[in-house]
């Protein structure tokens, strides 16, 4: 019998430099998108997916994350009595799910980052989720994932294929097909390869169903790429024992992470929200009218 997919790690210990000096004091993944910090987005996303204990890698200057995801007692009452119905359900309806917090003393790298979680998910398949990855929440990538793993009972890559001027900053795979639709066979994986000697332009991106064999293989990998301790190089460490696969992801993904694609995401997802879209579409269509003026 396939173990379900019940925990979700999000490591949230990295140092968001990109983002300086947004991100000198205050964590990266509460920036929000619009009105919702990114890492709720990616909490939400698992949560549809039926997952509900969350192990969230914290480090300095990350104490925001927590108290985000508690509940808050004063200001719950203070919108009870002032009868701010949907404002209160907003804010309290993450409150059933389980919170673990896990604080990484210094930012080794994603690889250490998740290895900081093993005594929490001990001996079960469990998914990843970097919150800068911002998936488009009408896709389902993470359900498809988690599909194909009851299937496949192996470990699951989210992948996308990138221009080759942005290959080398990703993890980078060589694969054949499966057979079946947008389904890989891993056979290489590289941590941000030149384009030059990029096996392929099928990159990484921040979604994956691992087994509780990579913390073996985690344990015993020394610094990679950048001086980091990089999961890409224990997932090719794993690969010499099992089968890993790649699972192309065709939808909307924003890296959030870097300016640009934080910009993007903010502007997609405004144009979605019912309350705003009318009036901020109408905004960008001046903006587009002024710029094409150059006025
Ligand atoms: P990123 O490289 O996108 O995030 O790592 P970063 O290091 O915070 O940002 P930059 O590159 O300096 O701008 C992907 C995810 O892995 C986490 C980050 O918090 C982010 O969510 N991470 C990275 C850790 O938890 N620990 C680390 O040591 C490194």
């Amino acid at each position: 019998m396939k173990e379900k997919i019940r925990k979700a790690i999000l490591p949230a210990g990295g140092l968001g430099t990109r983002f300086l000096p947004a991100t000198k004091a205050s964590p990266k993944e509460m920036l929000p998108i619009v009105d919702k910090p990114m890492i709720q987005y990616a909490i939400e996303e698992a949560r549809a997916c039926g997952i509900n204990e969350f192990i969230i890698i914290t480090g300095k200057y990350k104490r925001a994350i927590e108290d985000h995801f508690d509940s808050a007692y004063e200001l719950e009452e203070s919108l009870k009595k002032t009868g701010k119905k949907t404002l209160l359900e907003e804010i309290s309806r993450l409150n059933n799910l389980n919170f673990a917090y896990i604080r990484q003393k210094a930012a080794l790298g994603l690889g250490h980052a998740i290895y900081c979680a093993r005594p929490f998910v001990k001996d079960e398949p469990f998914a990843v989720l970097l919150s800068d990855d911002i998936i488009d929440p009408e896709t389902p990538l993470l359900r498809n994932m988690i599909n194909l793993f009851k299937k496949l009972d192996s470990p699951i890559l989210a992948l996308e294929k990138v221009p080759m001027s942005e290959i080398s900053r990703y993890g980078v795979i060589e694969g054949v097909s499966d057979g079946e639709e947008n389904l890989f066979r891993i056979n290489k994986l590289v941590e941000k390869p030149p384009p030059a000697i990029a096996p392929s332009d099928m990159a990484i991106i921040g979604r994956y169903i691992l087994t509780p064999d990579i913390f073996d293989i985690l344990e015993g990998i020394g610094p990679g790429k950048g001086g980091e301790i990089q999961l890409t190089d224990a997932l090719f460490g794993l690969l010499k024992k099992r089968q890993i696969y790649g699972y192309l992801f065709t939808g909307q993904r924003y890296d959030a992470g870097d300016k640009l694609g934080y910009l993007k995401a903010t502007v997609d997802i405004a144009l979605k929200r019912p309350q705003i879209s009318e009036p901020f579409k109408n905004y960008i269509i001046e903006l587009a009218d002024r710029i094409k003026l150059n006025i």
